[in-house]
Order: structure tokens, then C-alpha cells, then sequence
């Protein structure tokens, strides 16, 4: 799949958002290395904290569909570009460091590309406990 096509889905996936409470929905794309492509979208909920990202839906998406290596990630906002966030940094890492990340906006126009290593450098992960 193209750069272009990832980024389509994540602006796809970014008008299923629920996200009555902060009236800011995200979408995200991420690009399994066998090819397949899993989205996400931000899902509220009234308790604030149990609100998920649209990084991190993608992300649960793909590993309980058997995925567990990807090579990029889209992800679209509103006006302007938004990274993913601390907490999704994290999990991604888990599963693809040497990830790809493109940041666009609610129209697809891309603002930024940059990786994760980029985003979370020093990382914890899985070569931390199991060296
Ligand atoms: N959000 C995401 O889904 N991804 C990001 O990268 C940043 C923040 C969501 C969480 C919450 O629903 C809303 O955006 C405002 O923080």
C-alpha cells in the first residue's frame, strides 16, 4: 500500500471516532509488514480515563488479528498534525520500534514524517527484560 492510501485510511478511520467529549477525533492507519492495514479510531468514554486513542485501537486491532511487525503508521487530526501521544509511543515500541510515522491532517495533507525511535528514543522494551 502507498504512503498516500495509508494516510486516505487513517482520515477514513478518523470520521468513526467517538469522541463527544473532547470534540477532537484522530484516526490511524498502521501497515502490517504482511501487508495488511488496520485503523483506528479514538474511543471516549464519560469516565475521561478510559478513553483510548486511535494509535492504540490500531495497534490492539492488528495484534489480535495475528499481526505483530509494521513498517508505518498514519495518523490524521484535525487542523494541523497531532503525534501520538506518550502512552501509545509506548506500546507501538513494543511491537515495531523501527516504525515509520506520518503525521497528517483531517484533509490527508501530511505534515510531518518522522520514525519512533525518533519520537521515543532510549526506550523501554522487550530487549530490556529479556537481553
Ligand atoms: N488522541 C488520540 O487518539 N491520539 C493522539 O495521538 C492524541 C490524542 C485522542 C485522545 C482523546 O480522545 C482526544 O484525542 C483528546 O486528547
Amino acid at each position: 500500500m502507498s504512503e498516500a492510501d495509508l494516510v486516505k485510511s487513517a482520515v477514513e478511520a478518523r470520521h468513526r471516532a467517538y469522541a463527544p467529549y473532547s470534540k477532537f477525533p484522530v484516526g490511524a492507519a498502521l501497515l502490517a509488514k504482511d501487508g495488511r492495514v488496520f485503523t483506528g479510531c479514538n474511543v471516549e468514554n464519560a469516565s475521561y480515563g478510559l478513553t483510548v486513542c486511535a494509535e492504540r485501537v490500531a495497534l490492539l486491532k492488528a495484534v489480535s488479528e495475528g499481526a505483530s511487525q509494521f513498517a508505518a503508521l498514519a495518523v490524521a487530526c484535525g487542523i494541523g498534525f497531532c503525534a501520538p501521544c506518550g502512552a501509545c509511543r509506548q506500546v507501538l515500541a513494543e511491537f515495531a520500534p523501527d516504525l515509520k510515522v506520518i503525521m497528517a491532517d483531517g484533509e490527508g495533507r501530511v505534515w510531518r514524517e518522522t520514525t519512533l525511535a525518533a519520537l521515543l528514543p532510549e526506550s523501554f522494551g522487550p530487549k530490556d527484560l529479556c537481553p
